[in-house]
């Protein structure tokens, strides 16, 4: 029997498109040594003719028209990073209903419309492949399908967005402004030049969804996801957390409550004894809690060409498997469960607040007595003297469940001696 040779066509030629053909290049021929047959880059598409320029391939290779790949019967695998919904989606739609395979980087389009797509792929007896979707370079997708499959997970935490973990370690450790750490990160291009999503919190809401469906099996909805960015944190904030053992991390968190799934996405102290404060800088991890593993981390690069590449390229070669061994849709994943939601409200949290008070007597006592009127019990409070006769007053409350602890912020807001909004910061529990 002659030799199949995997034909793949990539369709996105940006940042991440030309990492994927210079790993292809580099590691090509070790590759195929690796799996025992062969895939071939065979065509590239993208809008842009500058892009596939700087392509190190054949011009026939080369094409400005991604229906030159759909519709190609050669093409067994079909890449798609342009990124987004549409027309992402419909050109995945379009390739599987081709019969081909499918590997996407695209974590908005896996969030809000993974289901279906992973549905039209088993009708058509191909697969739908996203590794690249969440952490990079870190293998998250693949434990999370294959690994952990029969354990029970329980709660998901994961620091999945490299720009936001960037700035909160510059503000930690060279006692930046947000602002400024920002500034910074767009100029090392660690953020984009439109942070909105990073920052707002989406970003890392898209890769909770994801996580979430293969770690409990159940349909985790991104509409239902508690989102806060990281806009409210300050430096003062960060340098008090560290004071009292903590670091300032954005965490993505999914826990399996006997109510329903619980999914937020908020900036949280983390006990610096904890694995997640040492994840520093742009590096992205997922930490696991299950019954039978108990404890695992997943750590690495959350971004970036190279990292991003392989985790593409690995995809690839599970795909050319299943096509090179006729096993049509290997392992694809069956219909998750519907299921509730648990709000925000509903969950019970320890909390952070800076207030700047009036440093005068009974402020301190009308605060107190605001979240004693609500049973949300103090655990600690640190006072310092600021300018003038203002005082911060950092508090940290015992477990107290959420909604209460919002009427007590409420009560607490009618005092006229306290002169500004506090941050609020949840604490890991
Ligand atoms: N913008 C993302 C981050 C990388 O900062 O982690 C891609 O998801």
């Amino acid at each position: 029997m002659a030799e199949k040779i995997v034909k793949v066509g990539l369709v996105g030629a940006g940042t991440i498109g030309k990492g994927v053909v210079d790993l292809y290049l580099r590691n090509g021929s070790a590759i195929n040594n690796k799996v025992d047959f062969a895939v071939m880059m065979a065509k590239v598409a993208d809008r842009d003719r500058d892009r596939l320029q700087g392509l190190d391939l054949e011009k026939e290779k080369l094409c400005t028209d991604a229906s030159e790949i759909l519709e190609d019967p050669d093409i067994d695998i079909v890449i798609e990073l342009i990124g987004g919904i549409e027309p992402a989606r419909s050109l995945i739609a379009r390739a599987i209903e081709n019969g081909k395979y499918v590997v996407t980087a695209n974590k908005d389009l896996m969030a809000r419309h993974g289901q279906e797509l992973i549905r039209l792929a088993r009708r058509n007896k191909v697969n739908i492949f996203y590794e690249a979707s969440v952490g990079g370079g870190i293998p998250l997708i693949r434990p999370l399908k294959h690994s952990l499959v029969a354990d029970r997970v329980s709660r998901v935490l994961g620091i999945v967005n490299g720009t936001t973990n960037y700035i909160f370690t510059r503000m930690d450790q060279d006692g930046l402004s947000l602002e400024d750490a920002l500034s910074e990160a767009q100029r090392l291009g660690f953020a984009e030049s439109d942070p909105t999503n990073d920052v707002e919190g989406l970003d890392a809401a898209y890769k909770l969804v994801i996580m979430a469906n293969l770690a409990f099996g159940k349909k985790a909805d991104f509409d239902q996801v508690h989102i806060e960015g990281i806009k409210g944190v300050t430096y003062e904030d960060i340098s008090y957390a560290r004071e009292i053992g903590y670091s300032v991390k954005l965490l993505a968190i999914g826990e399996d409550l006997p109510e329903g799934l619980a999914l937020r996405v908020h900036p949280a102290l983390v006990p610096l004894e904890h694995p997640l404060s040492s994840v520093l800088n742009e590096l992205n991890a997922v930490f696991i809690e299950s019954e039978a593993a108990k404890e695992l981390m997943f750590y690495g690069p959350g971004a970036g060409a190279m990292p991003t590449a392989a985790a593409i390229l690995s995809d690839v070669v599970e795909a050319a498997r299943c096509i090179r061994f006729n096993v049509a849709n290997g392992v694809v994943e069956s219909e998750l469960q519907e299921t509730g939601f648990v709000p925000i409200g509903a969950l019970e949290a320890r909390f952070y607040l800076r207030y700047l008070v009036e440093d005068r007597a009974g402020v301190f006592a009308s605060l107190a007595n605001a979240f004693a009127d609500e049973e949300v019990s103090l655990d600690m409070v640190i006072q310092k003297r600021r300018v003038g006769d203002l005082a911060e007053v950092v508090l940290v409350t015992h477990e107290a469940r959420e909604d209460a602890f919002r009427r007590a912020l409420e009560k607490v807001t009618d005092i006229s001696a306290i002169k500004a909004n506090p941050s609020i910061i949840r604490l890991l529990n």
